[in-house]
C-alpha cells in the first residue's frame, strides 16, 4: 500500500548506479525519482549512528528534511563476525578516508593476517533500506549475502571489497559476478525485493 501511494520521491544519494538499480527494480510503481544531484543545496548529514539501521534513518529523515519528499536511504558494509563485526559502520572508513578501495581492501587483508584471522573466513554484507515518509512513520528492511574473505583479489567488477568477497557456491568472487548476477544476489537487491514483497519493518525512532 505505501508504495503504490508514492508519487515523487528523493533517494539520499548522489550515486548514479544507485538511483539506476532502484528506478529499475520499482519499475512497477508510478514513482518519480530524484536524488542529491537535482537538489545541489543538499547538506550530507554526520552518520553519528551506532548501527546501519540508526544511519540509513539519519539519511532517510535528513532527506526528507531537506526536500520534502518521502524519502529512501540505505546503509550498507562488511561485517566479519570473528573479527568482532569489523569493519562493520565504518567499511567505508577504515584505514582512512583517503585510501581507495583497494588499498582499503588490502588494508583489511593485512590486518587479518597481523590478527591471525584465516584466508576463507566467514563474512557478509549487510544493507538497510529505509523509507521515511515522515519523522513518525518510517520502514525499512534488511538483506545480507554470506561469503568469506580471501587474500587475493580476484576480478574487476563492483567495487569496494568485492574482488576479496568469494561466494563458495559460485566458485568466484563478487568482482567475478555481472552487475545484473551481483543484482540479484547482492545485500542491496535482497532488502529491496524484501520491500517490494511488503514485508517492512517500521522503526521505532
Ligand atoms: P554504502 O553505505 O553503500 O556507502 O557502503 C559503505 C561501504 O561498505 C562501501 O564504501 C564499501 O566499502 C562497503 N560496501 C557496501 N556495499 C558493498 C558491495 O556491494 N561491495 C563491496 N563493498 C561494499
Amino acid at each position: 500500500m505505501i508504495l503504490e501511494n508514492l508519487d515523487k520521491t528523493f533517494l539520499a544519494s548522489g550515486n548514479q548506479g544507485k538511483l539506476n538499480e532502484f528506478s529499475s527494480a520499482f519499475n512497477s510503481f508510478k514513482i518519480k525519482w530524484t536524488y542529491i544531484k537535482d537538489f545541489p543545496e543538499f547538506i550530507h548529514p554526520e552518520e553519528t549512528g551506532k548501527t546501519f539501521l540508526e544511519n540509513a534513518v539519519i539519511k532517510a529523515k535528513s532527506g526528507l528534511e531537506q526536500t520534502g519528499l518521502p524519502t529512501f536511504s540505505d546503509d550498507s558494509g562488511l561485517v566479519i563476525p570473528a573479527m568482532n563485526n569489523y569493519p562493520g559502520i565504518y567499511s567505508a572508513r577504515i584505514g582512512g578516508e583517503d585510501l581507495d578501495d583497494k588499498s582499503r581492501a588490502a588494508f583489511l587483508v593485512d590486518k587479518m593476517k597481523k590478527g591471525s584471522i584465516p584466508s576463507h573466513t566467514s563474512a557478509y554484507f549487510i544493507c538497510v533500506l529505509v523509507l521515511a515518509l515522515s519523522n513518525k512513520d518510517i520502514y525499512y528492511t534488511e538483506g545480507k549475502v554470506h561469503g568469506e574473505i580471501i587474500f587475493t583479489p580476484q576480478g574487476k567488477n563492483g567495487f569496494g571489497y568485492d574482488p576479496i568477497f568469494w561466494l563458495s557456491e559460485k566458485k568466484k568472487t563478487m568482482a567475478e559476478l555481472s552487475c545484473e548476477e551481483k543484482n540479484k544476489i547482492s545485500h542491496r537487491g535482497t532488502a529491496i525485493e524484501i520491500f517490494l514483497n511488503g514485508n517492512y519493518k517500521k522503526a521505532t525512532s
